[in-house]
């Protein structure tokens, strides 16, 4: 837990914490994860997608690996929980395993991946879409707000864009992926239970909607003239609230808007809108996306503005391993805990992973369910029974 308040120190911000993908911060919370890796015995390097990878060999050549991790980079604001906790609980679960002598057949990577937030880039998953093999050759032309590519931001960190294959764990005898995360809901809190399994993890799309219409003086240029690029967006996003609360399930957010050039006494002429779109429902959550589309072009072509839309890459709901899934509900079972099960509407690495390997995660019971915000936590308790449950499931997986 100390661990984790420490690491939240580590921001590209002053005041709070921000730590986006291949930045500075970044780059020092892997030194610091890595020191912290090297002490609990394991052999620390950082891939060419920038994840920090640290290895503990297996007892057999032909056993596998078993990947254990969570992500490093945060969003905005962030509290301290989110990610690192699943990280340094891998890390703890390592120590833990040396400390019961535990001999176990296959390696143990614990993996700190470098973006799931897609704060930077408005892509979930950078870093664990590289390991998982699915990293497209166009992700490297995505630009962040100041126009960097991830091309370039990668090259710039240290990492080696032009080899992201080598990343790929696609080859590799992979046991499967096991993931520690706070829960980020309400559940386990109101059952009164330290941790659960997750069940699932709803489907998540993204895009960004750019609305271009025509900058101009703000006390010269008449309002039947206008084509107000933020008069558009302003419209559009209350057309996306209004759809998702009309539609049972639909989570929609439009959680980023950027007004160009942006100044008190210029007109909007150009205006970039982010979209996130959830539903355990694939086709639900794609016909949302769909409707909101043709609602933007509606809307853009009413005021007489055109309309560019780019897709990120769409991440379908993911199911669980059952094996890995049974391995954690045993583990907490043999605690004398109510395995319960629970679904997962944020998104994980593990989304990324399942296309790789199975999955499978335990939730942490979190306050308030508050997350993706500064006030987040975790009771040490409820970490050290994670960190506890965690390696009796690898364990169990070696017996
Ligand atoms: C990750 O936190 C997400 O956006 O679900
Ligand atoms: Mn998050
Ligand atoms: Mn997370």
């Amino acid at each position: 837990m100390q661990r984790c308040r420490e690491l939240a120190l580590v921001s590209e911000e002053r005041d709070r914490l921000t730590r986006p993908y291949a930045t500075p911060a970044m780059a020092r919370a892997n030194e610091l994860v890595g020191s912290w890796m090297r002490e609990a015995g394991l052999a620390v390097r950082t891939d060419v997608a920038g994840n920090l990878v640290g290895h503990l060999p297996g007892a057999e050549r032909d056993a596998g690996t078993l990947l254990v991790g969570s992500h490093l980079d945060t969003v905005r604001d962030a509290g301290a929980f989110d990610g690192p906790l699943g990280v340094l609980a891998a890390v703890e679960c390592v120590a833990l395993l040396h400390e019961r002598g535990a001999a176990l057949p296959f390696a143990i990577d614990v993996l700190g991946f470098s973006d799931e937030e897609g704060l930077r880039f408005s892509t979930a998953y950078l870093g664990s879409r590289a390991v998982a093999g699915t990293f497209g050759p166009e992700l490297l032309d995505v630009r962040d707000a100041g126009g960097v590519t991830v091309r370039e931001a990668l090259r710039e960190f240290g990492g080696d864009p032009e080899a992201i294959a080598s990343a790929s764990r696609a080859g590799d005898r992979i046991v499967g992926y096991l993931e520690v995360h706070m829960e980020q809901g309400r559940e386990l809190e109101r059952a009164g239970l330290p941790v659960g399994v997750v069940s699932g993890i709803s489907g998540a799309s993204r895009a960004e909607a750019r609305f271009s219409g025509v900058p101009g003086h703000a006390g010269t240029m008449a309002m039947a003239d206008r084509q107000d690029a933020l008069c558009a967006a302003a419209e559009w996003v209350l057309e996306v609230e209004h759809l998702a609360r009309e539609r049972p399930g639909l989570l929609a957010t439009v959680g980023r808007l950027a007004a160009y050039p942006g100044a008190p006494n210029v007109v909007p002429g150009e205006v970039s809108a982010t979209l996130d779109v959830r539903h355990v429902r694939d086709e639900d959550r794609l016909d949302a996306v769909g409707v909101l589309h043709a609602r933007a072009e509606e809307i853009a072509a009413g005021r007489g503005l055109r309309l560019t839309w780019h897709t990120r890459p769409d991440n379908p709901s993911v199911a669980v391993d059952p094996r890995l899934t049974g391995a954690l509900e045993r583990a907490i079972a043999g605690r004398g805990l109510m395995p319960r099960r629970l679904p997962s509407g944020a998104g994980h690495d593990g989304v990324a992973l399942s296309a790789l390997t199975g999955i499978a995660m335990l939730f942490v019971r979190c306050r308030a369910g508050v997350s993706h915000h500064p006030d987040e936590r975790v009771e040490p308790d409820d970490a050290d029974l994670a960190v506890e449950v965690l390696a009796d499931a690898v364990c169990s997986l070696a017996a």
